[in-house]
C-alpha cells in the first residue's frame, strides 16, 4: 500500500518554551515538539513515527477508544470492551486493560533516558498489524494525528472531560509516572497547562476536533460528566452504538462493575506512594477541581473556559443534573 505523506508540520518548541519545560520535565533531553496548526505538544520521539501512525491500516471490526488523557479512557475502555466481549467479567476481572487494548503512541512518548517504562500498554503501532481481530485500540493522540479512513472504517469512541479536572488528575499523574518531581505544586502545573507547555496541551482542540465530528456515524462522543450522571444511559448507548443486547439485569451488573470503588480494587500500576492522591484511580469524581484552585487559578480557569468556549457549542455537561 502506498504510504500516505504525514501533512502536518512538526516544529520544536521554541527556545524559551524547552527552557520551561525542562526546568519540570527533568529526564527529557530533547526538546518537546509542536504538532500541526493547533500546536499540539509532544516528546520528541512522536516526531519519528507520527506517518507511521497515520499510515496504520485499520479494520472494519476494529474498536477504538481516543481521548485526551485523564479524561476517562481506561473507564470507557473498560466499558466498551465488555459490551464488546459478551460482558466476559472473568476475563475483565484477571486480565488488565493494558493488555486487551494497544496503546498506539506509547513507545514513541517515553523518555529518552528512561527505559524502565511503566507497563502502561503490551501492543502498540509497531505490533498492531500482527493482532488479531477484533482489535481494541486506544490512542491520546488528536483524530486528526491518526489514520485518515478511521472514521470510515472502524467504531470509534472519543471521551471528554473538563479542563479543569483533567488538569488535576493529569498533575497527580505527572507524579505518579515521575515525569515531574513530587515537590511541584499544582499552581505551577496549572500556569504549564493554561500556557500550553504541559504534554498534550492544547486541549480544547483536542476536543472540538472530535466534537465537531460527533454527528459521524462511527463516531461516539461522550463525555465523562454524563457517565457521572447517568451511567445506565451510556451503557444503554454504547450497547446500541455497538449493536449488542443485554438485559437490564445484566446492564445493572455491568453499571456495578464500572463502579469507581470496584475498578479501584485492581491497581493499574503498583505504586509505593505515600501520597494517596498518586495513583491511577484517584478519586474519580466531577467538580472537585475547585478544592486545588484558589482565587487567582479559579479566576484564570473561568477566562481560559470562556475563550475556548467562545467559538463552539460544545458545553461539559454539570454533574448532579441528569
Ligand atoms: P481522577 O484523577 O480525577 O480520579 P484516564 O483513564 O483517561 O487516564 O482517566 C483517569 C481518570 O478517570 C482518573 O480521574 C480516574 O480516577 C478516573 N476514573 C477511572 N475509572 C473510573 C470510574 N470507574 N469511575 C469514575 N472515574 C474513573
Amino acid at each position: 500500500m502506498a504510504s500516505l505523506k504525514f501533512p502536518y508540520e512538526i516544529k520544536t518548541v521554541t527556545e524559551e518554551e524547552d527552557k520551561v519545560i525542562k526546568k519540570y520535565y527533568k529526564d527529557y533531553v530533547k526538546p518537546f515538539i509542536r504538532v500541526g496548526p493547533s500546536g499540539h505538544i509532544s516528546m520528541a520521539g512522536y516526531g519519528d513515527d507520527a506517518a507511521a501512525i497515520y499510515n496504520l491500516e485499520v479494520r472494519p471490526d476494529d474498536v477504538w477508544v481516543t481521548s485526551y488523557s485523564r479524561s476517562g479512557t481506561t473507564w470507557i475502555q473498560e466499558l466498551v470492551w465488555l459490551v464488546s466481549n459478551n460482558l466476559d467479567f472473568e476475563t475483565a476481572r484477571s486480565v488488565s486493560i493494558v493488555k486487551r487494548f494497544a496503546y498506539i503512541e506509547y513507545p514513541t512518548q517515553k523518555p529518552e533516558i528512561r527505559e524502565d517504562g511503566h507497563g502502561a500498554t503490551f501492543e502498540d503501532f509497531r505490533t498492531l498489524p500482527n493482532v488479531t481481530s477484533p482489535r481494541y485500540v486506544k490512542s491520546h493522540l488528536p483524530l486528526s494525528l491518526l489514520p485518515p479512513k478511521l472514521l470510515d472504517t472502524a467504531k470509534v469512541f472519543y471521551i471528554a472531560r473538563d479542563p479543569r479536572d483533567v488538569a488535576v488528575s493529569h498533575f497527580f499523574a505527572h507524579k505518579l509516572f515521575r515525569y515531574f518531581d513530587d515537590n511541584v505544586q499544582f499552581k505551577e502545573f496549572w500556569d504549564l497547562f493554561r500556557k500550553d507547555l504541559i504534554l498534550h496541551t492544547p486541549i480544547f482542540p483536542h476536543v472540538k476536533e472530535a466534537w465537531d465530528k460527533r454527528e459521524n456515524p462511527n463516531l461516539m462522543f461522550l463525555f465523562y460528566e454524563e457517565m457521572q450522571n447517568d451511567l445506565r444511559a451510556v451503557i444503554d448507548r454504547v450497547c446500541k452504538f455497538l449493536n449488542k443486547e443485554y438485559t437490564d439485569e445484566q446492564k445493572q451488573q455491568l453499571a456495578e462493575y464500572l463502579n469507581f470503588n470496584n475498578m479501584k480494587k485492581k491497581p493499574m500500576i503498583e505504586t509505593k506512594q505515600e501520597d494517596k492522591e498518586i495513583t491511577f484511580f484517584r478519586k474519580g469524581k466531577s467538580g472537585n477541581w475547585v478544592q486545588y484552585f484558589d482565587e487567582e487559578m479559579t479566576k484564570q480557569a473561568e477566562e481560559f473556559m470562556e475563550k475556548n468556549l467562545k467559538e463552539t457549542d460544545m458545553r461539559f455537561p454539570e454533574v448532579g443534573s441528569k
